[in-house]
């Protein structure tokens, strides 16, 4: 369809009846010129067809039927690899409502570049109509968004990512609310030109969020949260200032159900910056010990969080699947994981075997000798660079997780009966302690952060990520801090808090903890002091457990190394406190009054002597 020399573009295949969409729909196809508009119906044949017309465009390959059924590996552009957060703009009518920690432009001189920008970008393309949910189709706590994107890829991961197609625009109804989120790989294709497997336009990359409007543009990137607009841009920066503005949380937090012997059930959702070992906790299998214990997931990356009619917080996981780091996911490491992407899944740039299924490093013990890499190239154990990039992903639906909470799609969502923070620390931040209550948990939250790993010089230095939202808050981070504040004082009960830090080192650079299923152990301390069932102690940062108030049947973990992970050096924590004071400068009037006495405190609290 040429949509230029035509009337009103109102495609033949949108079942849509809502005004205000069809509306959007044309505008925005006058403004990129795409070559036809197609309105996706989320089937398994359109799936199918999508996977094939990839395949012949080069940007898919197809994988071993019998090692990965229905399963794709995809190479980007090695220079649209990830997340760029440095094009990633929060265009709010004033400045100080992005706040310090955001890139702000004014939103009518962004509008202006992007409309310069889009203007004919889908030229030679088809524009997708992507419908589609943000949690359980018809929850009270899900949202829609309509993505419009020029990129079949974008289109198969939404399939997996989200509640996709024709069943949306039912729900949306003549007049329901969406999302406008548009999408293109900013690379129009002149009559005749070829198309390159990975269109992309890696200078010009654009992330914007106008959260007035609530509307996503992104312009550039095929890849990952720059392009699959429902997960970071929608669910995290454009929900979280929904949710202050309606009395919720956006938080990206995980959210697991642990189940003990007797069957009752506790969910706690948890924050970790990224490489924390996130999606290992959210698929955690008991270690030997705790037999007939159950961890349940109910999400991997992000929490919708409300408050219930009973004085509860109620959480969803907006997404549908997982879009997991592959490197480090080992079957020794998170069997879950592994089983989770066993079929119907999508890998992006990760290595390819001879027998055409896929390959990162960490996936099994031994090297393959000899494969693909993410760039194409022959690779042996010899080769200087990894078989995967670091930021390869597998796209693989949530509901193949052997894990998966069976009331992961409760619309009502599960009650969160704890919170946890958890940053990577190598030094003075114990494995484990539960804040005194929700305003300090706030404090922990908002200091939280784990060491830059470019310290080369001895001290090293931490990056703060409050809450592991630095870069998905969609507003000023210290309105953000004071949400949570209201919040917690509107439920009849707050959760729970809880700092934790699986990453402690000891004098020779070795981690004390073993982590991984052993965390177990950490959350059932938890678990029972939700229920009032675990001593704590007080101490200088918060409550503490004692080595005998933890479960050891199954692990040989010594009384002094427990004291070790669980040491708090005072002088240490008074420069850290003080260092809170420098973090929390740049947000001046804003920041919670609260904080400034929860720092002082905290520095009282150091400095009694424990024998005063
Ligand atoms: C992610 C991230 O990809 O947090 O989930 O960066
Ligand atoms: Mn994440």
């Amino acid at each position: 369809m040429n949509v230029e020399s035509k009337g009103p573009v109102i495609s033949k295949h949108g079942t849509s009846i809502n005004p205000k969409l069809l509306a959007w729909v044309d505008e925005i196809a006058r403004l990129t010129k795409p070559d036809s508009i197609y309105w996706c119906d989320g089937s398994q044949e359109e799936y199918d067809s999508l996977c094939q017309e990839l395949i012949d465009a080069g940007a898919f390959i197809r994988l071993n039927p019998e090692k990965r059924p229905n399963s794709y590996l995809c190479r980007s552009d090695p220079d649209d690899v990830a997340r760029v957060e440095d094009r990633t703009f929060i265009c709010s009518q004033s400045k100080a409502d992005a706040g310090p920690t955001n890139n702000w432009v004014d939103p009518k001189e962004m509008k202006a570049t992007l409309e310069r920008l889009y203007d004919g970008c889908m030229r030679g393309r088809t524009l997708y109509v992507v419908p589609f949910s943000m949690g359980p189709l018809g929850s009270p706590i899900a949202h829609i968004g309509i993505e419009l994107t020029d990129s079949p890829y974008v289109v198969v991961n939404m399939r997996i990512m989200t509640r996709m197609g024709k069943d949306v625009l039912d729900v949306l109804g003549v007049d329901g609310e969406f999302v406008p989120c548009v999408h293109s790989v900013g690379k129009p294709l002149a009559p005749g030109e070829a198309d390159v497997a990975w269109p992309c336009n890696p200078k010009n990359i654009y992330i914007c969020h106008f959260p007035e409007s609530r509307e996503i543009w992104s312009f550039g990137s095929g890849y990952g949260g720059n392009a699959l607009l429902g997960k970071k841009c929608f669910a995290l920066r454009i929900a979280s200032v929904m949710a202050r503005d309606e009395g919720w949380l956006a938080e990206h937090m995980l959210i697991v159900g642990v189940e003990n012997p007797e069957g009752e059930k506790t969910y706690v959702a948890a924050a970790f910056p990224s490489a924390c070992g996130k999606t290992n906790f959210a698929m955690l299998v008991p270690p030997k010990g705790f037999e007939g214990w159950k961890i349940w997931t109910v999400g991997d990356d992000i929490a919708w969080i409300k408050p219930g009619d009973d004085g509860r917080l109620y959480a969803i996981n907006p997404e549908a699947g997982f879009f997991g780091v592959a490197p480090g996911t080992g079957e020794h490491t998170n069997h879950n994981a592994i089983m989770s992407c066993r079929a119907n899944s999508i890998f992006t740039n990760v290595a390819l075997t001879d027998d055409g299924d896929i390959w990162w490093e960490g996936l099994t013990e031994d090297t393959p000798a000899h494969l693909i890499d993410w760039k194409g190239r022959d690779w042996t154990p010899d080769s200087e660079t990894p078989a995967a990039h670091p930021n390869s992903r597998f796209t693989a639906p949530a509901s193949q997780c052997p894990s998966i909470d069976p009331d992961w799609e409760n619309p009502a969502g599960v009650p969160i009966s704890a919170f946890l923070f958890g940053g990577r620390l190598s030094k003075n931040m114990p494995l484990v302690f539960q804040a005194f209550n929700w305003t300090h948990g706030t404090y922990m939250g908002a200091t939280m952060g784990s060491e830059a790993t470019a310290a080369a010089v001895g001290q090293a230095a931490i990056r703060r990520d409050p809450m592991a939202m630095l870069p998905f808050c969609g507003y000023n981070m210290a309105d953000y801090w004071s949400h949570w504040l209201t919040v917690g004082g509107q439920v009849d009960n707050p959760p729970p808090i809880f700092r934790v830090n699986w990453f402690r080192k000891d004098a020779n650079g070795k981690f004390i903890w073993p982590g991984f299923g052993d965390n177990m152990r950490v959350l059932k301390w938890i678990v029972d002091r939700v229920h009032g069932r675990a001593y704590a102690e007080e101490g200088p940062l918060g409550l503490m457990p004692r080595y005998e108030d933890l479960e050891w049947n199954g692990l040989a973990f010594p009384q002094d190394k427990f004291a070790e992970v669980m040491s708090v050096d005072r002088e240490a924590g008074l420069v850290e406190a003080r260092d809170h004071e420098v973090h929390f400068e740049k947000f001046f009037d804003r920041l919670p009054k609260e904080f400034v006495c929860e720092r002082e405190m905290l520095k009282a609290r150091l400095l009694r002597s424990p024998k005063d």
